[in-house]
């Protein structure tokens, strides 16, 4: 498999854009990209920015692709494995975005042989900067894998897990993660109010902190451990910030948010998994 082959999204949303977006600009052909939805506004749209054919009925577009990338909704995920079933006699390579619904479900609902990816992106990705856990199940050859990675990879950054039940922790870490970041930033935001900057300011100067924090923590060949020892002189103003965080249980306070998320995803994996 290569850039040549054909690759179908249903559902033309906003994860569907970031891939086709991304694809596009690493070399896929617009001839060789489909898509389907039923708003057909929508689908106009992308076939006017892309050059890309665009359909309303799933199953035509299933037909004619190698890879479907399912782009949908979870909880309509069952309903469109369903309908597309009996269109799948050639053994496309399936890959879900959609978070939460296991593989296991995924196959039962599309007949119980299919050749599945199953990914967990983040939002980041629709800027191009996600990071993706990604898993797949016992149909799927290497040439699928190499594919599916370069799909991801043009959204951002993917990393295989052993198992797919490593998902719930890459769902607790990135998945939900940019709103840890952002919960920081607004923290740093208010805090920097209530130290009398002006709250525009406060907000612009956690943005652009965050921001160049990260850049220097994936530039560097340092650990982010390493980094935060340079930048914090002995008795400096980083060191009591430093210990106050850590007299409050900083890392336990992360570690049980990050527990929350992993049980809350595992929950929300049976409840999606549910027929009925
Ligand atoms: N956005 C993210 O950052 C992000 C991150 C991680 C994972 N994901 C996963 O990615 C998936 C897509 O997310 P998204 O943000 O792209 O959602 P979205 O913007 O809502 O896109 C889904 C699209 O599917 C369409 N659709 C609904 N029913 C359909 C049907 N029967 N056949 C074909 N298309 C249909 C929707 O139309 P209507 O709007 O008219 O219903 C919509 O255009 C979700 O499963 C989500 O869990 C998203």
């Amino acid at each position: 498999m290569q850039k040549t082959t054909t690759i179908g999204f249903i559902g033309a949303g906003n994860m569907a854009y970031a891939l086709i977006s991304g694809l596009l600009k690493n070399g896929f052909l617009a001839k060789n990209i489909k898509l389907s939805d039923k708003d057909e506004v929508l689908l106009s749209q992308r076939q006017a920015e892309f050059g890309i054919e665009i359909f309303t009925d799933n199953t035509q577009l299933t037909a004619q692709c190698e890879v479907i990338v399912l782009a949908v909704k979870p909880q309509i995920l069952s309903n469109i494995c369903k309908e597309i079933q009996a269109h799948i006699r050639h053994k496309p390579l399936i890959v879900s975005i959609a978070a939460g619904v296991k593989s296991n479900d995924i196959n039962r609902w599309l007949g119980g042989t299919a050749p599945i990816i199953r990914t967990m992106p983040n939002t980041p990705a629709l800027l191009g900067n996600g990071a993706t856990g990604i898993v797949a199940n016992k149909m799927v050859n290497k040439q699928q894998k190499e594919l599916a990675e370069q799909i991801l990879n043009a959204v951002g950054q993917c990393f295989w897990v052993v198992n797919e039940d490593m998902l719930d922790a890459v769902t607790a870490l990135s998945g939900s993660g940019p709103a840890y970041f952002f919960l920081m930033i607004e923290s740093m935001s208010n805090a920097g109010v209530a130290l009398g900057l002006d709250k525009e300011m406060a907000e612009k100067l956690s943005i652009q902190t965050a921001l160049g924090a990260s850049m220097m923590a994936s530039q560097n060949q340092e650990s982010a451990h390493e980094l935060r020892n340079k930048v914090t002189s002995k008795n400096g103003t980083t060191q009591a910030a430093i210990e106050s965080f850590q007299d409050q249980n900083f890392e336990t306070i992360v570690s049980h948010a990050m527990r929350a998320a992993f049980d809350r995803a595992r929950e929300i994996g049976f409840e999606l998994g549910a027929d009925e």
